[in-house]
């Protein structure tokens, strides 16, 4: 069952800024154009970007009660950054003011900030969107990225985490370790991905791929 965009729009307006509105609708548009890029679902990708920031401008006190009514475990960093739990209660919000019940577009909210190892392809798709929607600028590096997201989902999931974690170092601020988990399980499904095509490529003519993936 497909949400009601303008009922979504209509709670936006009323509970978030119009700058982040702006930001959410272009994280909509990108996440489609990624998903139908990578022949993913684009009318799922599109409801978990509208609603992926819908926690954005909850108050630390309510995320966090919010999240631990939920059973969400909040370690150290959450704790210091409550704002960090916006992704996760998000999907909450979705869940319960919007009945949303499909798995995948949840995870694809409660993902879209710090990812998740094993995390799906739309999932990517939100995580990325909503790191290089345009409105994030158009530096060098930027544009590289989105470049990369073109053609690799995965290999635009390491590269975004570095870029963002290099910026939160720079900034002196906390890394949470999920997402360094999913800058490792982004860069080693690249590796893999690549080696399977590398294999694939020098197979001898009239083998079958059977041993290709181990
Ligand atoms: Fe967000
Ligand atoms: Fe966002």
């Amino acid at each position: 069952m497909s949400i009601d965009r303008s009922a979504v729009l209509k709670w936006l307006q009323a509970n978030v800024p119009k700058a982040r509105i702006q930001h959410i609708l272009r994280v909509e548009t990108y996440a489609q154009e990624l998903a139908a890029q990578h022949a993913l679902d684009v009318d799922k990708s599109a409801q978990a970007a509208l609603l992926h920031d819908l926690a954005k401008y909850f108050k630390p006190e309510k995320l966090l009660s919010i999240a631990q009514a939920e059973g969400i475990s909040i370690d150290l960093v959450l704790a210091a950054n409550p704002r960090l739990l916006h992704a996760e209660v998000g999907a909450i919000v979705a869940r319960d003011q919007f009945q949303v019940e499909d798995p995948e577009i949840l995870d694809g909210i409660r993902n879209h900030t710090l990812g998740q190892p094993q995390m799906s392809p739309l999932s990517c798709v939100i995580f990325l969107a909503d790191s290089l929607e345009p409105g994030r600028g158009d530096q060098a590096e930027l544009k590289q990225l989105r470049k990369v997201c073109a053609s690799n989902l995965y290999q635009g999931v390491w590269l975004t985490c570095d870029f963002t974690m290099s910026r939160l170092i720079q900034n002196r601020k906390l890394i949470h370790p999920r997402m360094i988990m999913t800058r490792n399980w982004a860069l080693q499904a690249d590796s893999s991905v690549k080696q399977r095509k590398e294999i694939k490529t020098s197979a001898p003519r009239g083998k079958t791929a059977r041993t290709i993936g181990g």
